[in-house]
């Protein structure tokens, strides 16, 4: 696929004013994608679920103006310090979006999960925007199909944040070419449907153990990729977790599953401390909620599963016919390792829906 399918190139239009929201949720990788190159590709495949409760409301008000100009707004507040990220988003999808240079745009939006949970709102809340961007693209191209509309959010989702481009669509979701899954691409995720029927209803619930601001962003994280002693290795090692976790998505293996997805979550923590310059992102209660729910799971038996992305805060995973043995765990143990006992409730969601 040419990135140049993509590219508006409609000569004539001109756009009413209008308002557009879309609500698009946060999404937790399997496989994880860590380390990018030029045009926000990613240097190896990953596959997400969607969720469901986590997701960014957004709203775009927008007429026809000179040139570009917006402004940001959380829950009816002007919020400057969002605006750099927006300005580079619109810079980098103006290529492709170039009736975006002529109009004047009001965005608001909030969060489902609090600001401050170390949960990042990037994935959701570009791919909300994106979706909006692409809505009033579809005022001026009325003929556009319904899966051009979800490829073309996806691929300006990614051009905001990378992983923003899973969460447009629903369940699994795949992204980076790769020979496991036909029609994968770099340059947009695609939706996996031949799951065994237990990741339907899969559970996450999120043990919020460091509510902060991250020390590093995932921005340095992927660019410490370049150089670092174990990439190339690492590269291969998703590609073959990829092929393993299908198999294990398809036939319902949990244990394989579990196995793989905690080995995913390690190895990208592995990968910060190996890194030059190094660091950790993790917390000693992250640590202490692995052991407990490792410790717990052979002793009842269970298939709960942990991942982390680039933070400290615990995934803890879970079909839903163990959710009881899950949440007696969280509420007896793992809430004291939590910053003020806090865990949000999550599950696998249908993806992104037009409010
Ligand atoms: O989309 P970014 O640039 O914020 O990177 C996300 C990286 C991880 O969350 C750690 C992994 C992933 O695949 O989502």
């Amino acid at each position: 696929m040419e990135a140049s399918k993509y590219i508006f190139n409609q000569e004539s239009y001109s756009v009413n004013a209008g308002e557009v929201t879309w609500e698009s949720p946060s999404n937790i990788a399997l496989v994880k994608y860590w380390g990018k190159k030029e045009n926000q590709i990613p240097a190896n495949p990953s596959i997400s679920f969607t969720l469901n409760n986590c997701h960014t409301l957004t709203t775009v008000k927008y007429e026809q103006a000179e040139q570009l100009s917006f402004e940001v707004f959380v829950k009816g507040k002007r919020e400057k310090s969002f605006e750099p990220k927006i300005e580079q988003f619109f810079s980098r999808i103006k290529e492709y979006t170039p009736f975006i240079v002529n109009l004047k745009l009001e965005i608001h939006t909030e969060n489902t999960f609090p600001h401050s949970s170390g949960i990042a709102s990037s994935a959701s809340g570009l791919s909300a925007l994106a979706l909006c961007i692409v809505s009033i693209e579809k005022e001026l191209d009325s003929t556009m199909s319904d899966a051009f509309f979800k490829g073309k959010a996806s691929f300006l989702a990614r051009l905001g944040s990378g992983s923003a481009c899973r969460s447009v669509y629903p369940e699994l979701v795949v992204w980076g070419e790769n020979t496991s899954f036909e029609n994968s691409s770099d340059l947009i995720a695609s939706p996996f449907s031949g799951a065994h029927e237990v990741f339907k209803d899969f559970q996450d619930t999120i043990l919020l153990v460091d509510k902060g601001q991250k020390v590093v962003s995932s921005t340095v994280g992927h660019n410490l990729m370049h150089n670092h002693p174990f990439s190339e290795q690492r590269f291969a090692q998703a590609h073959n977790n990829l092929k393993d976790l299908k198999k294990a998505l398809i036939e319902g293996d949990l244990k394989m599953f579990t196995k793989i997805v905690e080995s995913e979550a390690l190895t990208l923590h592995a990968m910060m401390m190996t890194s030059n310059p190094y660091f950790i992102l993790m917390k000693p209660n992250t640590l202490k909620i692995i052991e407990k729910v490792w410790e717990y799971r052979v002793k009842h038996n269970l298939n709960l599963t942990i991942t982390l992305d680039a933070g400290a805060n615990v995934h803890l995973l879970y079909p839903k016919s163990e959710s009881e043995q899950a949440l007696a765990l969280i509420e007896g143990t793992l809430i004291d390792f939590c910053e003020n006992k806090g865990y949000i409730c999550d599950e696998v969601g249908l993806g992104s829906v037009k409010v």
